[in-house]
């Protein structure tokens, strides 16, 4: 048998992609205030900025779109959407939403109070700033080797369960749940062990939480847990899917990731205690409880979409994508989280720019050099995203320098990912001319999107 693991599906409908040159690339990050979220499109080459509701539909997804039920209550889309999400699920009440930050949005401003404190492994930047809009504050309880972008661990997204048993006895009482994130996007894609999930079930239900998943990335997250973890061999990913949401008593989710779809989001609840204020927020701020944030045709396409997400042969290409990546990346030198993750490869930007001050934010330096040398776009994880802009002028700065590439799905083949091996080797051996950056205008809450900068 070959060893190349290809793509396992054919195209059928392309979109051209364009090169720019280098002037041209100077001129137009400079237009975009050397912030590549204000790019346009048409002017990157390989856009992995995000995986997020960025890839391909297949087929047998567009032929569902024509299916859909645009009726405003009772929609036969919805109940399409609910029979598949109970099936893997387990869960009794599906309340669809337009993305993940507004199932984030409805189930908090429904659940939590100013003063309560929500852990998490990592908090998405969505996630967290949803909680500390309605006041609330968002833990990072990761373990400590997740902390660590060089570390070889199979399960870098575990939650760590002395610090989560601390907080319950401590703080128990402003915690109104507990969250854990799969795979973990902030801490470097990485996944969840299911024994982790099973503890910090137990761990919340012995203090009488109830757990709510994050679930944008759970089909990735199965598949490493099949590739990683004693006993789940056997098991199809399905299977896994299962068992891993039964632990939980309600999950949100951006369908724009593991859903396969480029617009949709849900909450799902195991029972009923939540349900009128969650319906009653989603009617105020998304819509009808039978469609929320949705056309009927995007209840359809998702229902195909959570489907195909689980397709094994699918999964095994997904996460050997960013293991290939890794592997050219380990030959040029150039540090990444390990082991890869699955949607994404967090490249270190102190391995390529080992004296810049974090006061120049070396990760958006190295992420705007990506550009600049091969019109790749990805996103910095680091002092942007995560520093803040004190009232007093002063600013803090994340623990990790990172530059996420990340993958939109079924979309790049195997040669636009040897061209950005080439790429990334060629900026690393010229790092000496990146510049750094100084913020000069940004808003309060999640500055990365629209900041402007100078070089520094
Ligand atoms: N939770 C996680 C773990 C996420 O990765 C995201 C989005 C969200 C929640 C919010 O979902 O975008 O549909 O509102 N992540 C994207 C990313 C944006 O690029 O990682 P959304």
């Amino acid at each position: 048998m070959p060893k190349t693991m290809i793509e396992p599906f054919r195209i059928k409908s392309v979109e051209p992609i364009r090169m720019t040159t280098r002037e041209e690339r100077v001129r137009l990050l400079e237009e975009a205030k050397l912030n590549v979220f204000k790019l346009r499109a048409e002017d990157v080459l390989l856009d992995w900025l995000t995986d997020s509701g960025t890839g391909a539909m297949s087929s047998a997804q567009w032929a569902a779109i024509m299916l859909g039920d645009e009726s405003y209550a009772g929609a036969r889309s919805f109940f399409r959407l609910e029979a598949v999400l109970k099936d893997i699920t387990g869960m009794a009440h599906l309340v669809p939403t337009h993305q993940g930050r507004a199932a984030e949005k409805v189930l908090f401003s429904a659940v939590c109070k100013q003063g309560d404190v929500v852990p998490n492994n990592c908090h998405f930047d969505t996630t967290r700033a949803n909680l500390e809009f309605n006041g609330v504050e968002a833990l990072d309880l990761v373990i400590a080797e997740g902390l660590q972008p060089s570390l070889i661990h199979p399960f870098k997204g575990n939650l760590d369960l002395e610090k989560l048993e601390d907080l319950l006895k401590k703080e128990g009482h402003r915690m109104p749940f507990g969250m854990i994130t799969v795979t973990n996007n902030t801490g470097g894609g990485q996944p969840v062990s299911m024994a982790n999930i099973r503890a910090v079930s137990a761990l919340l239900k012995k203090y009488g939480k109830p757990f709510i998943m994050d679930v944008c990335r759970f089909s990735e997250n199965a598949m490493f847990i099949k590739l990683r973890e004693e006993g789940y061999q056997h098991k199809t990913i399905k299977e896994i899917c299962q068992e891993m949401f039964s632990y939980a008593d309600g999950c949100t989710m951006s369908a724009k990731k593991d859903g396969m779809v480029n617009m949709g989001g849900f909450i799902m609840l195991r029972d009923d205690r939540w349900l009128d204020a969650v319906r009653n927020m989603l009617i105020l701020t998304e819509g009808f409880p039978t469609y929320g944030g949705l056309a009927g045709r995007d209840l359809e396409a998702l229902a195909v979409g959570l489907v195909e997400g689980m397709d094994e042969d699918y999964l095994r290409y997904r996460l050997r994508t960013a293991e290939y990546l890794g592997e050219k990346l380990e030959a040029i030198g150039v540090g990444f989280v390990k082991p890869t993750g699955g949607h994404a490869v967090y490249l270190d930007a102190k391995t390529v720019l080992p004296d810049m001050p974090v006061e120049h934010y070396p990760a958006w330096s190295l992420c705007n050099a990506l550009y600049l040398e091969g019109g790749i776009r990805g996103v910095e994880i680091g002092s942007v995203m995560f520093g803040k802009h004190l009232d007093d002028g002063t600013e803090t700065y994340h623990s990790m320098e990172l530059v996420r590439l990340a993958f939109p799905r079924r979309m790049y083949t195997q040669s636009h990912f040897d061209f950005a091996a080439e790429v990334i080797a060629d900026v690393k051996a010229n790092a000496r001319h990146i510049r750094g950056v100084k913020i000069t205008k940004q808003p309060k809450y999640l500055r990365h999107f629209t900041c402007e900068c100078e070089w520094a």
